[in-house]
């Protein structure tokens, strides 16, 4: 058992404590990457009716990978393919070793749904205890989870990985905020997982109760399933006095636990590359582009059994880089934003996360805002709408929003409207904070 005494917070794990393939080298790890990728290719094309028409219309064959390289001559999987064969038209194996389900939200139409076997279920739980070995967490410790329970991949991925690590996982779910504060403060947990808005309204809560988040006894925060930025994380660790990393993954590949950050790094995520592998493209022309620049990134599994994706789009923009803290491995950057956050604003590209790093650093505000498109006259107008903190004098609050303007306008080049408004009126997330309201008129069709 681990003992407060021998814990070195914010440390790297023990080497030995690595698996394997944490630890090979970059020419090991890809001869084991082209092993798998055709042992995927061909699992999905045997098994796969949607797979084995692209590829036909594609006019590649398994057998055409023989090196990594030949991917790119391989067709991509978007959302629509997975909605277009709701709800199981996508699984390779028969129902019956269909262990469980999960299912994204879907703003619009159908979910989208995928499927584990139970080997795909340990294997889930092996890279999710991966991440949280990474980010900090230790056999021992106890966890606090306040991702959702249920379809979202968050509660129960993170769930499953914190016990095979060794963890006593507290499975509290989000929401009723003031019980959360409760069981933090009774518990004693030393790690916390929870969307980075989710956690900003907790440790709001500590306040409200009277109570100093930074005297919790939360060690490690593990936040994702939404994009936050450097900002964010200087607010979240000197709030609560934690170390704050990233995790990232999405449900079509898996699930949280597609790529983690090194809490001894913190410098973007390693992607857990023997099980899934990345790709950059070009979001319009799909050209795969070369380490380092940005675009569109795109997984395909290496070991899914129930529901193998290949070339999978998922919208999210960022670049990747050489490995850190785990040298074979590559990073992804934080991620930005995703190709449908982006906002197009008479001609200029604009994404939330730049909006948070501008209020971030804007002595008085919150973290707090809320995006509000509308047309006026017959130009898309954008509001920014940002809460002051509670400590922020009345006469601050034009001021600062002047500074946001002009900071926008000086660094992503486009004017917007910024309102200061009182602490506690915007609404809270749960779970993935929605930032954007699209209130434009619609024309033509
Ligand atoms: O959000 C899985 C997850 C749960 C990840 C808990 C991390 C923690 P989905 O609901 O399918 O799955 O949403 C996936 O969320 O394509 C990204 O756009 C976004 N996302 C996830 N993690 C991050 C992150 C889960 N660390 C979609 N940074 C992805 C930025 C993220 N965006």
């Amino acid at each position: 058992m681990t003992t407060t005494a021998d814990r070195r917070v914010g440390a790297a794990p023990d080497p030995e404590t690595l698996e394997p393939a944490e630890r090979m080298g970059v020419d090991e790890l890809r001869a084991l990457q082209l092993d798998r990728l055709r042992w995927t290719l061909r699992h999905a094309y045997e098994n796969v009716p949607h797979y084995r028409a692209a590829f036909d219309a594609a006019g590649v064959h398994p057998d055409d990978c023989r090196e990594l390289s030949d991917l790119a001559r391989f067709p991509t999987t978007s959302k629509a393919d997975l909605r277009d064969n709701y709800p199981f038209g996508m699984f390779a194996v028969p129902q019956e070793q269909v262990r469980r389900v999960h299912a994204s939200s879907g703003t619009t139409g159908r979910p989208t749904v995928v499927g584990y076997t139970e080997r795909d279920i340990d294997t889930w739980a092996t890279v999710m205890a991966r991440s949280i070995r990474a980010a900090g967490g230790r056999p021992g410790d106890r966890l606090h989870n306040a991702y959702g329970y249920g379809l979202f991949t968050g509660g129960l991925g993170a769930h499953y990985g914190a016990e095979k690590l060794g963890c006593t996982v507290i499975p509290v779910s989000g929401g009723m905020t003031p019980r959360q504060v409760q069981l933090i403060t009774d518990f004693r947990p030393r790690v916390v997982m929870v969307t980075p808005s989710y956690m900003l309204t907790v440790i709001d809560e500590f306040e409200k109760q009277g109570l100093d988040p930074r005297a919790s006894s939360l060690e490690v925060g593990i936040f994702g399933a939404e994009p936050w930025t450097e900002q964010m994380r200087r607010e979240m660790e000197e709030r609560l006095d934690i170390d704050a990393v990233d995790i990232y993954g999405l449900s079509e590949v898996m699930g949280p636990g597609v790529a983690q950050e090194c809490v001894e790094t913190k410098d973007g995520l390693h992607v857990w590359e023997d099980h899934f592998y990345p790709e950059v493209i070009d979001p319009v022309t799909e050209e795969v582009l070369p380490e380092g620049e940005v675009g569109e990134l795109v997984f395909t599994s290496l070991t899914k059994e129930a529901m193998p994706v290949v070339r999978y789009r998922t919208r999210d923009l960022t670049r990747l880089l050489p490995g850190t803290a785990r040298p074979g491995m590559r990073r992804m950057e934080k991620v930005t934003g995703r190709t449908d956050d982006m906002i197009i604003l008479r001609g200029v590209n604009l994404f939330p996360t730049q909006v948070e790093e501008v209020v971030l650093r804007t002595p008085g505000l919150s973290p707090h805002f809320a995006l509000e498109l509308t047309t006026r006259g017959r130009l898309d107008h954008l509001t920014v709408r940002v809460e002051a903190r509670p400590d922020c004098p009345a006469e601050r609050r034009p001021a600062a929003a002047a500074e946001v303007a002009q900071a926008v306008k000086d660094t992503v080049g486009t004017s917007v409207e910024v309102l200061v408004v009182d602490p506690e009126t915007l609404a809270r997330s749960m779970g993935k904070l929605k930032r954007l309201y699209d209130l434009r008129e619609r024309t033509g069709a």
